[in-house]
């Protein structure tokens, strides 16, 4: 199937690449995805955690998980899957994941649909900022004295306006979509997909909710496929 999709891909000679990611493009970084085997949803409730109304019930067991989560990226690094999306300097890449991989591994153009772990948002100013070293206080407050909250999207709440209209933008001008290591099950993201009408090619071990949606599914691991997908690319 990947010689199928390389082949459609010098045929099309792609100028305009959107990257659409999930949390499977940083598996091999070592960094848990949330659902199959090994997935945090199979260990930890979302509702428990990753909701505006866990963070009010008790701010300091959602920060002790987010703070977990922080040490475990901040020690992964990008893998061969986020360095070749990186060689595609005029890509736009879509992601799902809030781990800073994509940025550490040099992609410049990203729209992050579900936040980025490394920002703390205050809950009275909402302001946001960067604060990625390890935190000294759990619950960390803003200088204002209000809570401050990881700048994600939880469930039950909107993702952010730029990011869907800049996302949604890109995929329907697209000449080829790459939808990377995504469940597709999480809605809006996931229908984002469908919006696109050229060549697309997922690369995935499983099938996934938006594979029948792609014309090209490859069942391989990101970091084997993603390098040869995109050399092609790079020689179309
Ligand atoms: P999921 O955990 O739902 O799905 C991960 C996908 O990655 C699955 O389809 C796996 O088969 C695939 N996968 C696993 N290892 C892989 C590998 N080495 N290479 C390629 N693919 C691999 O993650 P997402 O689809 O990103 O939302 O989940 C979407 C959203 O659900 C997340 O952004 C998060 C979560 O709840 C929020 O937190 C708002």
């Amino acid at each position: 199937m990947i010689e199928a999709a390389i082949r459609a891909i010098r045929n099309a000679r792609p100028r305009r690449v959107v990257v659409f990611t999930g949390a499977g493009v940083s598996a091999d970084s070592g960094i848990p995805t949330f659902r199959g085997p090994g997935g945090l949803w199979r260990d930890f409730r979302p509702e428990e955690l990753a909701t505006p109304e866990a963070f009010r019930r008790d701010p300091k067991l959602v920060w002790e998980w987010y703070e977990w989560r922080r040490d475990l990226i901040r020690n992964a690094k990008p893998n061969a899957a986020h360095e070749a999306i990186a060689c595609l300097s005029d890509a736009v890449v879509v992601t799902q994941n809030v781990d800073n991989l994509h940025a550490r591994a040099g992609s410049s153009d990203i729209v992050e649909l579900h936040g980025n772990i490394f920002r703390v948002r205050c809950l009275r100013e909402q302001t946001t900022h960067v604060r990625d070293e390890p935190l000294a206080q759990l619950p960390p407050s803003c200088d204002c004295g209000a809570l401050l909250r990881p700048d994600v999207v939880w469930f039950g709440e909107a993702l952010p306006p730029h990011a869907v209209a800049r996302a949604v933008g890109a995929i329907r001008s697209a000449d080829l979509l790459l939808v990377i290591g995504t469940s597709g099950v999480v809605y809006p993201a996931a229908g984002f997909v469908n919006m696109h009408a050229g060549l697309s090619i997922e690369i995935n071990p499983e099938a996934s909710g938006v594979s029948s949606a792609c014309k090209f599914v490859i069942a391989e691991r990101a970091a084997i496929a993603t390098p040869k997908l995109i050399e092609a690319v790079l020689e179309a």
